[in-house]
């Protein structure tokens, strides 16, 4: 697909690879509308900083209402980026941690991808692509829940595709490594530091993956640091 003029959101834009991957859309001519809690910063005669918790369905409501009254209805290309991570041990984990966790990075996926499928299904065309993570492939002590709501992605992304191809609407799921951002900015066992992953390199597959031939759908990408201990 060619990104120029296409109408995309990006949830969780603020930051990390929500905002690399906005500014990257927005180099290559598409509309974009950034969802996250607080504004993004990015200036852009075709950029729409929304304030919403995407975990709250009517907060979900009201940013999509305000994205289709600025752009229009015809959007074809959601990233359902937002998403956090607490570390704990499991029988420790605090309740309401656990709760953010799966409602901002699961619940937000059916709140925010049920607003634009309608659409997507009457053009016949969109591309919906979820970050899921390494998580969402193995288990990780001390990321119980963390790893199951990336796991929940990789099923709901899973059956999504199969479910919207006919459609002629793609759905892709990308599972990055450790990403030079602020998700880490919470935990005590890790710093984000430069052997990880750049932002905008994930930015750049998500765009590859947009970018792609109508009838090619690249369904699971997985990506890693190349030496994230850094050279030996
Ligand atoms: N960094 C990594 O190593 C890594 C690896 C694999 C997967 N991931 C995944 O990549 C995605 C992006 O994370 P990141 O690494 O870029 O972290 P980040 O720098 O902390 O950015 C997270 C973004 O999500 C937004 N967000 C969080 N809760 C939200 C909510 N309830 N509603 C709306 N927006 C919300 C944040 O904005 P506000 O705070 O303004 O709401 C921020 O823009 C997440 O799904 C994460 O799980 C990250």
């Amino acid at each position: 697909m060619n990104l120029q003029d296409k109408i995309a959101i990006v949830t969780g834009s603020s930051k990390g690879i929500g905002l690399a991957t906005a500014r990257l859309l927005l180099e290559k001519g598409a509309k974009v509308a950034g969802w996250s809690r607080s504004a993004t910063p990015l200036e852009h005669e075709i950029f729409l900083s929304v304030i919403a918790d995407v975990g709250d369905a009517q907060q979900v409501k009201e940013a999509y209402s305000q994205t289709i009254e600025r752009f229009g209805q015809e959007i074809t290309i959601l990233i359902n980026n937002a998403g956090l991570g607490f570390e704990s041990d499991f029988e420790s984990l605090d309740e309401d941690k656990w709760h953010l966790m799966f409602r901002t990075n699961v619940d937000s996926i059916f709140y925010c991808s049920r607003l634009v499928i309608p659409q997507m299904k009457s053009m016949q065309k969109g591309h919906i692509v979820n970050i899921s993570s390494i998580a969402g492939t193995n288990g990780i002590a001390g990321m119980a829940a963390y790893c199951g709501t990336k796991h929940a992605v990789r099923g709901l992304s899973h059956s999504m595709f199969k479910e919207l191809r006919n459609w002629g609407i793609k759905v892709s799921t990308i599972y990055p490594g450790s990403t030079n951002t602020h998700f880490f900015d919470v935990f005590d066992s890790i710093e984000a530091n430069d052997n990880m992953m750049r932002p905008e390199d994930i930015a750049q597959t998500i765009c590859q993956v947009l970018e792609t031939h109508h009838n090619y759908l690249p369904v699971d990408i997985e990506v890693r640091p190349l030496q994230p201990k850094g050279k030996q």
